[in-house]
């Protein structure tokens, strides 16, 4: 398995994916978490570094621990990476007067291992780049493998040692052959054969989980979405009848939900489930409240309040098991702490509580949402819940923009479950990422029959995304709309005016809230 250092590059997500899509499993570590002991314990076969958002000559900027080029494995840097590997094996880099963002052409200037592939000597190669700091001296031992206008040392190579540097991004898309890039360096130069495969991430899961686990219980909270229902699985999977499931009521579930839930969990696999129906307390603690942070903290507290209660009725719990997904953990890295356990869970339920008695399981914080199904998939779960659209923690109550009330929730349940049915009835549901309608706290004037009528606006939305980080309107025909907002307004009342939200992440957001 390689390990990603990362120094907190926008993109370091996309290394990983670049390398889990051939085949070859890592993980993303910070850089300021990765010392000696953690590389014993690791055990990793490739060190690539990522890029980040500093300047090496900076004061106190990164540095990877220097036992990374001191124990024979192959390293690859880059951007940021390949700046501070110089820095470390004596090399430098300066401030560059002309920066480099966006597309270039780099020249091969030598044969590599690592460009393998792409063309001889002189073969020119399109990548996207993105930095403002150029290698201007390379360390003993290194030479230069590719050039481009404005950085003499665009690509370097350590053959003897197997370090590479690129200053370019080969795991983003518009780095055309980046991830042939990365598997030459994977593949042909760290040797690895490429055989992982989601079964292996199962059971290297199932082993962690009972070492972290041990003898102790574990609740679970389910959404009704994917990511929770998998780590339920793939936890009961590792734990049996330590793991307790939860399924919280909270009023603000879609239309169904609580039933496909609970048949699932508890007829379907037999997996010991408590279903709480709190309507009453998550409704009545959010009346008059319409800040939307304050409504997520609101509902974040809950619902640990909820499990903490549950857990009591089982002879307590030692840990909350959530499904966390590597772009909840990877937003950003702190240049103090890293990622630290509060923020991520913070999105995953909306706003845990600083202090909370116990401690987390997050299986899937290595995984993207696709590589959740594929898991999912592996642990048998039905289709039908694989491919559902996700759904946020706080339910319904994002919603709803403004104060919400069971009227609301129940006005919004209905229209979205029409809107829902007239996407599988055309056929586009597994061509969407998430679809969803928002009841917006905004009354107009209408005319139904020959009566005035004064209802609420409701607006549809559905985005395409690939992990939920940028996202684009889908571009649904005008029929299908139309047929849409005419049902809507036939048959829920209280809403009379259906409008189609056409913006794109970012600048908005998929959620209104
Ligand atoms: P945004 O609205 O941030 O949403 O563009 C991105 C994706 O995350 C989901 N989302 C959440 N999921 N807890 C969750 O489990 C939350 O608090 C939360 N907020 C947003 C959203 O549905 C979309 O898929």
């Amino acid at each position: 398995k390689v390990l990603v250092i990362d120094f907190g590059s926008q993109v370091t997500q996309l290394i990983a994916r670049r390398l889990r899509e051939s085949g070859v499993y890592c993980e993303v570590h910070p850089f300021n978490r990765v010392d000696d002991a953690f590389l014993d314990a690791y055990a990793p076969q490739a060190i690539i570094l990522s890029g980040g958002p500093n300047s090496v000559h900076g004061e106190g900027t990164p540095r990877a621990t220097q036992s990374v080029f001191e124990r024979g494995l192959p390293v690859l840097g880059i951007c940021y990476g390949e700046q501070t590997m110089c820095a470390q094996l004596g090399g430098s880099v300066e401030a560059a007067e002309e920066r480099e963002f966006g597309r270039a052409d780099i020249e091969i200037v030598a044969d590599s291992p690592l460009f393998e592939g792409l063309g001889a000597v002189g073969h020119l190669e399109r990548v996207w780049m993105s930095h403002g700091d150029r290698v201007n001296a390379i360390p003993q031992g290194f030479h230069p493998i590719a050039a481009s206008e404005n950085a003499p040392f665009a690509a370097i190579a350590d053959e003897g040692r197997r370090f590479y540097g690129v200053q370019f991004h080969p795991e983003v898309v518009n780095t055309p052959r980046g991830a042939l890039i990365l598997r030459n360096f994977t593949h042909n130069i760290a040797g690895m054969k490429g055989d992982w495969t989601m079964a292996a991430f199962k059971e290297e899961a199932i082993a962690k989980i009972r070492e972290q686990v041990g003898s102790g219980r574990v609740i679970c909270g389910l959404s009704g979405g994917v990511d929770s229902s998998v780590a339920a699985v793939l936890i009961h999977e590792a734990i049996g009848d330590q793991l307790t499931c939860v399924f919280v009521d909270t009023g603000l579930m879609r239309t169904g939900e609580a039933d496909q839930v609970v048949s699932l969990f508890r007829e379907h696999y037999n997996i010991p489930l408590v279903a709480a129906d709190e309507e009453e307390r998550f409704l009545s603690a959010l009346a008059g409240e319409s800040d939307p942070e304050k409504k997520r903290k609101t509902i974040g507290k809950l619902f640990i309040d909820v499990f903490e209660d549950k857990a009591k009725g089982v002879g307590g719990a030692d840990f909350l098991a959530q499904g966390t997904l590597y772009p909840d953990v990877i937003e950003s890295v702190s240049f103090d702490g890293g990622p630290s356990v509060t923020i991520k869970s913070h999105h995953n339920v909306g706003g845990l509580p600083e202090r909370m008695n116990m401690k987390l399981v997050e299986p899937l914080r290595e995984l993207f949402k696709d590589e959740v199904r594929a898991l999912g998939r592996e642990l048998g779960l039905p289709e039908s819940f694989i491919g559902r659209h996700p759904f946020p923690g706080p339910g319904l109550a994002i919603r709803i923009p403004g104060e919400v009330t069971k009227d609301k929730a129940d006005i919004l349940r209905k229209a979205d479950a029409i809107y829902i049915e007239e996407i599988r009835k055309a056929g586009l549901y597994d061509s969407i990422w998430q679809a969803f309608a928002v009841l917006l706290p905004v009354q107009t004037v209408g005319v139904m029959g020959d009566a005035r009528t004064y209802d609420n606006v409701l607006a549809l939305r559905a985005v395409n995304s690939t992990d939920g980080m940028t996202a684009d309107y889908f571009p649904f025909d005008h029929d299908f709309l139309g047929r849409v907002a005419t049902r809507i307004i036939n048959e829920v009342r209280g809403v009379n005016r259906v409008v189609y939200d056409v913006t794109s992440k970012p600048p908005g957001t998929i959620e209104w809230e």
